[in-house]
């Protein structure tokens, strides 16, 4: 179900996140020289599967871009001028467009595991039953959700969906039969406003 709402909220939560995230510049193992290329829009090197490629190219068209695919639908190449900062901001499947990093790809520098899925808050419960936290963000596109509109999950689980949403600057409504899925949910979503506190009583500890 989404709730539509026509006034954005501009100093969102996922906003606050992002600007908690290091600099990319200390990310050594990335190849720059790929992401400069002024061409391309270059796939994350985890993108592998079928679902993964479909809704990549979905989500391409939901942000307004024309483009054509090449190499066994791996090589995009834009054909118009395409909002960049706007599939910068937005993208969940890529890692670079016409040489700039997009925002996704600079949130799993954060993971804390090897798995691509643990960045942020997704990693602090181990919930067996989560949705690809990747996969949210593109459904989030596809459909069209923008800053300051609402998306209901009846099915919150783990909070895939409120952190994703959060991230974007989608409002999120959670429901889930299970108090430990709406503890963790709101866990992962607030930790935000008390991360200084938690620094500060982590060195004083
Ligand atoms: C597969 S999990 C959802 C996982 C979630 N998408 C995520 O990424 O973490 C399904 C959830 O539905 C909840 N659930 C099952 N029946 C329910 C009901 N009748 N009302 C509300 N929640 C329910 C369960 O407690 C479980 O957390």
């Amino acid at each position: 179900m989404i709730i539509k709402k026509k006034k954005g909220n501009k100093n969102f939560k996922g906003k606050r996140m992002l600007t908690k995230a290091q600099n990319i510049n200390l990310f050594w193992a990335y190849d720059k020289k790929e992401a400069n290329s002024k061409q391309k829009l270059i796939l994350l090197d985890n993108v592998q599967f079928i679902y993964e490629l479909a809704l990549a190219q979905l989500e391409l068209q939901s942000l307004g871009a024309n483009f054509q695919l090449t190499n066994s639908l791996r090589a995009f190449k834009l054909l118009n001028s395409a909002n960049i900062y706007e599939i910068c901001k937005k993208a969940a499947y890529f890692k670079a467009v016409l040489g700039r990093y997009t925002d996704y790809f600079k949130i799993i520098q954060k993971n804390r595991t090897r798995s691509v899925n643990q960045y942020l808050t997704h990693w602090i419960y181990p919930y067996k039953g989560k949705f690809h936290p990747q996969m949210i963000r593109a459904l989030l596109n596809i459909i069209g959700l923008k800053q300051g509109d609402t998306v209901l999950d009846p099915f919150i689980g783990s909070g895939t969906t409120a952190v994703e949403a959060q991230l974007l600057g989608i409002n999120c409504i959670g429901i889930d039969i299970s108090p430990l899925c709406i503890l963790q949910s709101k866990a992962k979503v607030e930790s935000i406003e008390v991360l200084d506190e938690i620094i500060k009583t982590k060195d004083w500890v």
